[in-house]
């Protein structure tokens, strides 16, 4: 799907599933799994052992994974400096790129040059950070990702507190009258996928409760999605 054609900002609910937590030694088989099962994106984590502890994809992996699927990769960019690199990230075959407020001085600029670079652009805070830190960018991102665990890590549980944080956001949106999409990323699973989307999340970003169903990923995936009553949602 040519990038730019991509524009999914209806509101809908659907998953995101995490790569962070599939086999790396199979994402073919797992992205294979996922195609076709109502996933409509793939959620790359891109960590840099700076910003977060933790190292995992840079740009080769996102040129390999485009080979892969058809399906559009959004990447959430744990690095410091995330402007010195959408443009590669951007070539590599990114659909969306979403940079962290907290290493963003110049966030405005950087949202511009993503979209300039014909992605869709994101912005995330911490579990520290505050919502209102998003209000006046608000107009200029695609997706507002409200991380709901401390980054750095897959398998964590959910800070329920974050879920207030996603009602300020998703009012802040509202009231700015925007079609910004609100993302909830760690520690989303069936048993709280619903609160997520109640507080006004419409993408749910999970890997572990997708990666390690018993059934595989596409079960694990459909089962979050019907926890998050998304059918009755995207009606
Ligand atoms: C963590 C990442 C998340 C993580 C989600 O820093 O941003 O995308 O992989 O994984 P789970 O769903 O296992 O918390
Ligand atoms: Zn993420």
């Amino acid at each position: 799907m040519p990038r730019s054609t991509w524009n999914p900002c209806d509101g809908a609910v659907v998953l995101a599933p995490s790569l962070l937590a599939a086999d790396f030694g199979n994402l073919a088989g797992a992205i294979k799994d996922l195609e076709g099962s109502g996933t409509e994106r793939l959620h790359v984590d891109v960590m840099d052992g700076a910003f977060v502890p933790n190292f995992t994809f840079g740009t080769d992996t996102v040129r390999a994974l485009k080979k892969l699927t058809d399906l559009p990769l959004e990447l959430h960019l744990m690095i410091v400096e995330p402007e010195r690199h959408l443009e590669t990230f951007a070539k590599a075959g990114a659909d969306a790129i979403t940079v962290h407020y907290e290493v963003s001085p110049h966030l405005h600029r950087t949202l511009t040059e993503i979209r300039k670079l014909d992605c869709r652009a994101g912005a995330a805070i911490n579990p520290s950070t505050p919502a209102s830190c998003l209000d006046d960018v608000l107009e200029w991102i695609d997706l507002a990702l409200v991380m709901t665990i401390n980054p750095g890590w897959g398998g964590q549980k959910l800070i329920p507190r974050m879920l207030n944080k996603v009602e300020q956001v998703r009012g802040s949106i509202e009231r700015q009258g925007l079609p910004t999409e609100v993302e909830v990323d760690g520690g989303v699973d069936a048993t709280n996928a619903r609160s997520c989307v109640d507080a006004g999340a419409n993408v749910l970003v999970a890997g572990s409760a997708v990666f390690s169903h018993a059934d595989g990923p596409a079960a694990g995936g459909r089962a979050v999605l019907e926890a998050a009553g998304a059918a009755e949602a995207n009606r």
